[in-house]
């Protein structure tokens, strides 16, 4: 297969509604800054950009349950988030973010081409509103039970559960995600995207055209979507906070959030072509451009089957040539989860382990959730960082370098005679660079990662069956050889590392001395060294010429990974034992069980359906309200301290359970003949014994 021209190789916009995990980078940050280190090492020509995503509901949820407007939140975390990037090596060439004019611009004009050529069907439909929040419930904001996985707390536009995606009408008992109350319908207009109409053609794009190249779990996902038979998409949502929809009529709508995110990939392209004077149009529109998206699997739809459908209505746009999307990564066998804090903080990270990039990024690498979710757990970081980086790579890095400055003060020796052996390990480290590379064309990176390791190991064997340090004194001659073959295997690793352990790398070519063009290696504008115009690092590495020639001199060797001890392990698993126990008290809130009763006590309850015929009011008391309930025997009054919950008027005809002998009493001179069961839902609102509605908890009482 030709190499493509050039690459535009984009990371999911985070959506800046919080810090960033270890999910965030074992899913989507870690696999394509290794893809695209890799390719700048191959001195192609790539741009990856990423940005944060600061629209949609979530980030108005958060604003309002702080207190603060939207620009607040976004403002704070997209500065954390950006910064953890950084500290990570994510190498974006531009990260930017959706509240900027340009990004407006550019997903107006695309909404506004498609708009023109008349690609959106127009429609006024029903959609969810809340009377006492007095505002249209958009996607998050309305969560209720999944018609697919009955799954109680589904969002209107997606289940975080089976991630369906979905209309917010088709939830089953939707409730209001801002007051908790059960929503009404209202007229509205609103742009759709035909996706019905792309059927065919995504059929033969992907199900026809990708079955082969995309990696399993994507392909089932899209496959399993469109066999099910699309539906037109509505594109415009009634909210405040978004990009306005440029075109007349629309006052108070702006773009649906996963109509203007993904055409954030292209306005950071615009900023970062406008920065360093390149043609943007070229990296999203030239048939000899490979697009790559880099995402999770829950945003699976919107990049397979949305963006695409976009793309192809504009026309002028090229196709994603795959879509890599991970699984997800649990944290010691639980799901990670923002709300509950368990995750571990990347922010947070740094603080335990400052120097620990790298071995995050191998351990996530080596862990990732590739093709089946996974576990990160701290034991098994521990074991990675000390038995593979420090025992072997670190290892054999310190062996070479220390024994080259105690034999021969640093410079590189000249070889003498290759013996059978050398000669098998240099073929072997000239053949390495292909299987990696493969690995990481198809995206395997897990596997690419550990045949870098092997490199490593290869070297250890080598240096370790070779016993330089015992030849030293009988045979000079032979260790000139033997040091001058591990040399090249630890200049080879300072390349062959770099898509993986961006930090160890820089460390290893500055104690190599190789940062230096003048010392046949060169900084490049993306940081790498051996790289030149003429000749690639990669290609360095299988050149016909030793990567460090005789009389290079070398650096002091200092250390590249250092042992994590057991306490600081210790640290981390009581840091997550505090989160349990946090969030099992938050679930005790529950009140905790009463008395055992026997079953006789039980049988003395007689509780009966009844029907509230009458209800109002109780004069002066602000929490009573008296009803005349039917229960089947006869038709009595019932007080009731639930007026703060309901308005009579709308409880006429409900269907209560009723505890009908409960000794009769008064309240405020009203003879009150019984009890009506309640309990809470989740917001803390008092409703009628009906534990499948309303989002009623376990644990909930019943009095
Ligand atoms: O799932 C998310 O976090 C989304 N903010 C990803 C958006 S990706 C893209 F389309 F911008
Ligand atoms: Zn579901």
């Amino acid at each position: 297969m030709e190499s493509p021209k050039r690459y535009t190789v984009t990371a999911a916009l985070p959506y800046t509604n919080g810090p960033i995990h270890i999910g965030h980078l074992a899913g989507v940050y870690v696999p394509s800054d290794i893809y695209v280190r890799f390719l700048r090492g191959q001195g192609r020509d790539v741009v990856f950009v990423g940005g944060s995503d600061e629209h949609g509901v979530p980030i108005t949820l958060k604003a309002k349950k702080e207190g603060v407007q939207p620009q607040d939140v976004v403002d704070k975390y997209h500065n954390m988030i950006k910064k953890s990037f950084k500290e990570f090596g994510i190498s974006f060439d531009n990260y930017s973010r959706t509240t900027k004019k340009l990004h407006h611009k550019t997903a107006q004009d695309f909404f506004k081409s498609l708009y023109d050529n008349g690609k959106f069907v127009e429609e006024v439909t029903q959609q969810f509103y809340d009377e006492e929040a007095q505002q249209f419930l958009a996607d998050r904001f309305v969560v209720g039970t999944c018609p697919k996985c009955g799954f109680e707390e589904s969002y209107g536009d997606q289940c975080e559960k089976c991630g369906t995606s979905h209309n917010a009408t088709d939830l089953i008992n939707p409730r209001s995600a801002i007051t908790g109350a059960k929503p009404s319908l209202k007229e509205t207009r609103h742009w759709f995207l035909p996706l019905d109409q792309y059927q065919g053609w995504l059929q033969e794009w992907i199900l026809e055209g990708h079955k082969k190249d995309w990696k399993p779990n994507v392909y089932g996902q899209v496959k399993s979507w469109v066999d099910e038979g699309l539906r037109p998409r509505a594109v415009t949502r009634d909210l405040d906070w978004g990009v306005p929809v440029p075109v007349e009529g629309a006052d108070g709508k702006v773009l649906y959030v996963w109509f203007d995110a993904p055409i954030g990939y292209i306005s950071s392209t615009k900023e970062w072509a406008e920065r360093v004077g390149k043609d943007w149009e070229l990296y999203w529109k030239d048939k000899e451009t490979k697009l790559v998206h880099f995402i999770g699997k829950d945003n699976i739809v919107f990049h397979c089957i949305i963006f695409p459908a976009m793309l192809k209505a504009e026309g002028s746009y090229i196709l994603p040539d795959n879509v890599p999307a991970n699984e997800f990564l649990n944290l010691e066998g639980n799901k990670l989860s923002t709300s509950k804090n368990w995750a571990v903080w990347l922010h947070e990270y740094l603080e335990a382990f400052p120097d620990k990039q790298d071995v995050l990024r191998y351990v996530l690498t080596a862990n990732a959730p590739e093709t089946k979710d996974n576990d990160f757990t701290w034991k098994d970081y521990q074991a990675r960082n000390n038995n593979e980086l420090v025992a072997i790579f670190g290892n054999f890095i310190n062996r070479v370098v220390v024994l080259t400055n105690k034999y021969y003060e640093g410079v590189v020796p000249k070889p003498e005679a290759y013996f059978e052996v050398d000669q098998k390990i240099l073929a072997e480290l000239r053949a390495y660079p292909a299987v990696i590379a493969n690995s990481i064309e198809r995206y395997r990176f897990r596997e690419a990662q550990s045949e870098m390791m092997n490199v490593a190991r290869m070297g250890n064997k080598y240096l370790a069956d070779e016993e330089p340090w015992k030849l030293i004194k009988t045979d000079e001659e032979r260790v000139k050889t033997i040091m001058f073959v591990a040399l090249q295997i630890a200049s080879a690793l300072s390349v062959l590392c770099e898509p993986f352990l961006p930090f160890t790398a820089r460390k290893l070519r500055t104690m190599l001395d190789v940062e230096d063009p003048e010392a046949g290696g060169t900084i490049s504008s993306s940081g790498l060294a051996w790289g030149t115009s003429e000749e690639s690092a990669w290609e360095r590495l299988t050149a016909d010429k030793p990567m460090l020639a005789p009389g290079h001199v070398i650096g002091k060797a200092t250390l590249l990974f250092s042992k994590v001890e057991d306490q600081q392990i210790q640290e981390q698993l009581d840091k997550l034992e505090a989160t349990k126990a946090a969030n099992q008290a938050e679930n005790k809130a529950v009140s905790p069980q009463k008395e055992t009763i026997n079953f006789e006590d039980f049988t003395k309850l007689d509780m009966r359906i009844g029907t509230i015929v009458e209800a109002e009011k109780m004069p002066k008391a602000n929490k009573l309200l008296v009803l005349k309930v039917d229960t089947g025997i006869d038709v009595r009054t019932i007080v009731s301290g639930i007026a703060q919950h309901f308005q009579p008027k709308d409880i006429i005809g409900k269907k209560v359970t009723v505890l009908v002998n409960l000794a009769p009493r008064k309240l405020r001179g009203v003879q009150s003949e019984g009890m009506i069961l309640m309990t809470e839902n989740a917001s803390g609102k008092i409703v009628f014994l009906n534990p499948d509605e309303d989002g009623v908890k376990p644990g909930a009482t019943v009095s």
